[in-house]
């Protein structure tokens, strides 16, 4: 197993100790993160009365550990939600998406009382961008947003062969240096025919659990 696999699985562990109470309803997230998280959870089953899932994915899995996966609209607001990310800052600011799930995860994030964050050390920036930053576009506005997206100054990119769970596309936006998280993510909604995009700068995470060679690390926001 290489290191950057086995930082994962410690932080996925790490994260067992926010289940903090019994009968909980969980937002679990999507990735190969949270996929470590998952084959651990089982540890917690006592505590879980069921998750809501961010992927297809995600629910899949959650099913095949013998969990129960309910709809978000049928639990009202949640304690605690866990996901993983692609880049995160000194500010607990992410940019989420690279597996594609960032607007359910955006919207079980919105709807958590307390959202985690599983990283390993390789996540942690100083300012997002260098990971291309994932938009969810309705497909008839591909041309439209990445016109729009170039003359923000990024360098759009279709993924290609790729849909969402929501049956949208995701256009990745490379070069950005994003100084000013909360400006472009509200800039980058107001796009006609976005539906959602990977900064979570409103939906920041609670506290962020690092995987480093020393332990695991916990940044507040
Ligand atoms: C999926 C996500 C993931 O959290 C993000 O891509 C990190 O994934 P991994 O744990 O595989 O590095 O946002 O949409």
């Amino acid at each position: 197993m290489n290191k950057q696999q086995e930082l994962k699985q410690q932080v996925a562990l790490a994260a067992l100790e926010y289940f903090d109470d019994y009968d909980m309803v969980v937002g679990i997230g999507t990735g190969s993160t949270v996929n470590c998280l998952i084959d651990v959870l089982p540890k917690v089953r006592n505590r879980i009365e069921a998750c809501v899932s961010s992927s297809e994915e995600t629910t899949r899995r959650l099913k095949e550990h013998g969990f129960h996966v309910r709809e978000l609209n049928q639990t009202g607001p949640l304690s605690l939600y866990i996901d993983g990310a692609d880049e995160c800052d000194s500010h607990n600011r992410l940019i989420k998406g690279g597996g594609g799930a960032l607007t359910r995860e955006k919207i079980i994030a919105a709807a958590s009382d307390k959202f985690i964050c599983i990283v390993d050390e390789s996540k942690m920036v100083k300012v997002l961008g260098k990971f291309p930053l994932p938009i969810e576009v309705i497909p008839m506005a591909q041309s439209h947003v990445g016109r729009t997206i170039a003359k923000l100054g990024g360098q759009p990119q279709l993924r290609e062969g790729f849909t969402t769970d929501n049956g949208n596309i995701i256009i990745d936006v490379h070069n950005l240096h994003i100084i000013n998280p909360l400006e472009l993510e509200d800039k980058i909604n107001s796009i006609a025919g976005v539906v959602c995009n990977g900064i979570f700068a409103h939906q920041k995470a609670f506290s962020t659990l690092i995987a480093t060679d020393a332990g695991i690390m916990t940044q507040k926001a």
